[in-house]
């Protein structure tokens, strides 16, 4: 048994890491921005380009706006647009499948591994097939997303992909600091966008992302579209399209002071993880978190039949938790028009998943009694069931 802690428990934690670091420091960091007053892009940012750019071993990293900007970016920079079929996870937020969508492309909605959840390479190769026997538009790209933090197949995902003429487009937006196979996330695909929105494994105090590349022409496209497509000899030249996706130089700051603890977060979330591995009753599904591979957790997620009944048990013992999400991208409405093929894991999974509380910060009391209520839960539907 373990009694309720005497305060509350965070399914994400944006604050405590203030404290941690010291808030003088920011401060500090924010002073200096109004003296220099380079309010965008400034000389935070730049820092902060290069030192992501080392953290995750890739040769160029272009700080932005957010993770939905990171993504339009880079399809921009690969001039996704009306007629390119990009094939895209279904069980994810919104916002993967919203930028290929924003530039006119045709979003083909790809089925999920019922362990991983992450997108199935068998039925990309089906979707593909599809796509090619139908004959009307140009295979483009390929956006796996590294759901809840956890890698993606991507052996497989690139190869399919680059065996079709298309490239790899990692949404690791919730998977900043995963390992697949030895590399970090931003180092893995062709391209990768990642996010920084509060709640992600680096967040900082506002939106903010940024988009790894491994090559300078698209890593100097990136920063053209990043402002509406402008020249880099003539500033009143703009020579494509863009848009406004400069990250402003205060979260360049915030950044700069995460990344200082981000490694010990990391190890946080995994000794978090690793007591729910360990502790949860077998009567819950855990997400797969594939061989050699490390996921970021952003979120601890499980699956059981019961998942409402459970939301339900946890929220009245004063547990927050989530169930992240409800409806895949393919049925919901401003995407029904796209909702042309049937995604069973994806179903599946949206009426099942639920994410536990998970911040670098739960200390073993919190953990206790979270472990504690879900095993008592799966205790009474196990006796039922006997
Ligand atoms: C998988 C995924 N893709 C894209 C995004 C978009 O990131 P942002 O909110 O920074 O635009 C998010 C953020 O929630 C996400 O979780």
């Amino acid at each position: 048994m373990s009694t309720k802690p005497n305060k509350p428990i965070m399914l994400f934690d944006c604050k405590t890491s203030q404290n941690v670091i010291g808030q003088d420091k920011f401060l500090k960091a924010f002073e200096n921005i109004l003296n220099h007053g380079a309010y965008c892009q400034g000389p935070e940012t730049k820092e902060l380009d290069e030192k992501l750019a080392a953290y995750s071993g890739t040769k160029y990293c272009s700080t932005c706006g957010s993770g939905t900007d990171a993504l339009t970016l880079s399809l921009m920079a690969w001039d996704v647009k009306p007629g390119d079929a990009v094939f895209v996870s279904s069980f994810t937020f919104v916002a993967s499948a919203e930028a290929p969508v924003l530039l006119g492309a045709t979003p083909i909605f790809v089925d999920s591994d019922p362990d991983t959840y992450n997108m199935d390479p068998k039925d990309l190769q089906r979707a593909i097939d599809e796509v090619k026997k139908e004959g009307k538009l140009r295979l483009k790209a390929v956006i796996p997303v590294d759901i809840f933090g956890s890698p993606c197949e991507y052996d497989e995902i690139i190869k399919i992909a680059h065996d079709n003429g298309m490239k790899v487009l990692s949404d690791s937006c919730q998977s900043y600091g995963s390992v697949y196979k030895g590399k970090k996330a931003g180092s893995i695909a062709d391209m990768t966008a990642t996010s920084f929105y509060p709640t992600k494994p680096l967040g900082c105090y506002g939106d903010g992302g940024a988009v790894f590349s491994n090559t300078n022409e698209e890593n100097e496209l990136v920063k053209s579209c990043r402002v509406h497509g402008m020249s880099p000899e003539d500033h009143y030249d703009n020579v494509r399209l863009g848009m406004t996706g400069r990250m402003n130089s205060f979260q360049g700051a915030v950044l700069l002071q995460k990344l200082t603890v981000f490694d010990q977060e990391l190890k946080n979330r995994y000794r978090v993880a690793s007591r729910y591995d360990n502790e949860l009753s077998s009567y819950y599904g855990k997400q797969k978190i594939l061989d050699n591979c490390k996921s970021a957790y952003a979120l601890y997620t499980i699956h059981c039949a019961d998942r409402d009944e459970l939301m339900a048990y946890l929220k009245e013992n004063g547990i927050p938790c989530g169930a992240y999400y409800p409806r895949p991208v393919n049925t919901q409405t401003a995407y029904a028009k796209w909702n042309t093929r049937s995604l069973p894991v994806c179903e599946k999974l949206s009426k099942t998943v639920l994410s536990l509380p998970m911040t670098p910060y739960l200390d073993d009391e919190d953990l206790d009694y979270v472990i504690n209520k879900m095993n008592e839960f799966a205790a009474k539907k196990m006796n039922k069931a006997a």
